[in-house]
């Protein structure tokens, strides 16, 4: 079969690495790729929200099936566009339609969702620039820390979290009066949750669903979860505190009632959904929906998996997932992120990366490269995603260290602390 996966970063070559994997025989085409699914895929230099292009590819490699890594192709309707389209209908497409990606498109969108079927979640209000004052009055009911998130897609950008009510309510003005551009037009204002953050994965096919291995994303720059947030600077999967009893409370107040959510809605969503929670005293609550895997949560994902992921994308095009079991492997994975320096702020691309060939024991997965005269040379802020495997956190961890350290270019900075705090309460 041939398929086609949309984006460049490291959750897609940890998907192109896993469909690899696969006892079918595969032919995959990534789109633009990097030089990492280079390596075990054909890369296509195609931008994924330039879906006349994405057409033309998919007719003329006889592409078969579509997964699309990153939200923005689904919240600008890729899956409507291809099922609007007679010569590409028959094409299956991994990812929820328009609509069912408004459960990231959206965040006021995804409170209303969680409300309408009674899944936990921070209380919130939306606003719009015409009732700034109403705003400001239910601001001041809150308490501090204040939490403020622009409606649309802002690049993870757009939430911000302030501890001083004068400071909120400036933000919140400069929000309304267009800081975040559309995607600021509406704020939610919500209550702060204290906890500890982890993500859960499922798959669906709209019906039924299967639950995905889950993780913890170290959001922060600096070490000690300082400093500024960035895309993910590392993950681990298990997570120690996900326990049988906590897992069963996510998948009975949370899963099942976003899927039959989904369904009563009409939505027929198929493809990822990506729970952000947080662990409230043993409670779970969800604080983002996204419509897609996370990254670099994937790159622990995959490798944790053990069931053939094709099997599953088959069954969720077939409406049939319910047929399928997945397979998990009860060993840790971690995967550790070699940044450019300078990273969330600016910083300088285009530096050689040296020692690739050196690695052994983990699997460096490319998040931000690109080749220059055939060389892979740095492209991004997130530039290399160090994932290893082992018996815990520590063996893993110590592979991934390991080949970080032979991995280098000029400004190579990563978080020495991955996975730490759960080794001390592991
Ligand atoms: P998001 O862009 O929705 O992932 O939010 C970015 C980060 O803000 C999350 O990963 C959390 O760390 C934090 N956050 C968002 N909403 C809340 C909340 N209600 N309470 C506490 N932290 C939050
Ligand atoms: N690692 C968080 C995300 O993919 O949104």
């Amino acid at each position: 079969m041939n398929i086609l996966i949309l984006g460049s970063g490291g959750r897609e070559h940890a998907m192109a690495w896993k469909l690899s994997r696969s006892k079918k025989p595969v032919k995959i085409f990534v789109a633009p790729g990097n030089p990492g699914t280079g390596e075990i895929a054909v890369n296509l230099p195609i931008d994924p929200l330039n879906f006349e292009t994405v057409k033309s590819a998919v007719l003329s490699e006889a592409i078969e099936m579509v997964i699309v890594g990153p939200e923005a192709p689904l919240v600008e309707g890729i899956r409507d566009y291809f099922e609007a389209d007679p010569a590409l209908r028959q094409i299956t497409v991994i990812g929820p339609n328009r609509k069912g990606a408004m459960l990231e498109g959206s965040k006021d969108f995804a409170k209303a969702f969680m409300m309408r079927h009674n899944i936990p979640t921070a209380a919130y209000e939306s606003f719009t620039a015409d009732r700034i004052d109403e705003a400001e009055k239910f601001l001041k009911t809150l308490k501090p820390p204040y939490v403020l998130k622009a409606d649309g897609l802002a690049a993870g950008k757009g939430v911000l979290i302030l501890n001083d009510y004068s400071e909120a309510l400036c933000e919140l003005k400069a929000m309304l009066a267009g800081r975040f551009g559309s995607a600021g037009e509406k704020v939610v204002i919500e209550e702060y949750l204290n906890g500890i953050e982890l993500s859960v994965f499922v798959i669906t096919d709209g019906l039924s669903y299967k639950i995905l291995p889950e993780a913890k994303d170290y959001k922060r720059i600096g070490e000690g979860d300082r400093g500024k947030n960035t895309g993910g600077m590392g993950a681990v999967s298990p997570v120690p505190f996900a326990t049988p009893a906590f897992m069963s409370k996510v998948e009975k107040k949370i899963i099942v009632p976003t899927v039959e959510g989904l369904k009563a809605e009409g939505m027929d969503y198929r493809g990822f959904i990506f729970f952000g929670l947080m662990n409230v005293d043993g409670e779970p609550w969800v604080i983002e929906y996204n419509a897609r895997m996370g990254d670099p949560e994937c790159e622990v994902v995959m490798p944790r998996i053990e069931s053939d992921i094709l099997d599953l994308f088959t069954a969720v095009a077939e409406h049939r997932l319910s047929e399928q079991s997945v397979v998990i492997s009860d060993k840790t994975a971690v995967t550790v992120m070699l940044v450019s320096g300078g990273y969330p702020d600016e910083y300088k691309k285009g530096f050689p990366i040296t020692g690739l060939e050196t690695v052994t024991d983990s699997i460096a997965f490319h998040a931000g490269t690109r080749y220059s005269e055939g060389r892979p040379v740095t492209g991004g802020g997130r530039v290399i995603a160090v994932t290893s495997t082992g018996k815990d956190i520590g063996e893993a961890l110590e592979k991934s260290y390991r080949n970080a350290s032979l991995i280098h270019f000029e400004g190579v900075y990563l978080r020495r602390d991955i996975g730490y705090d759960l080794r001390i309460k592991a």
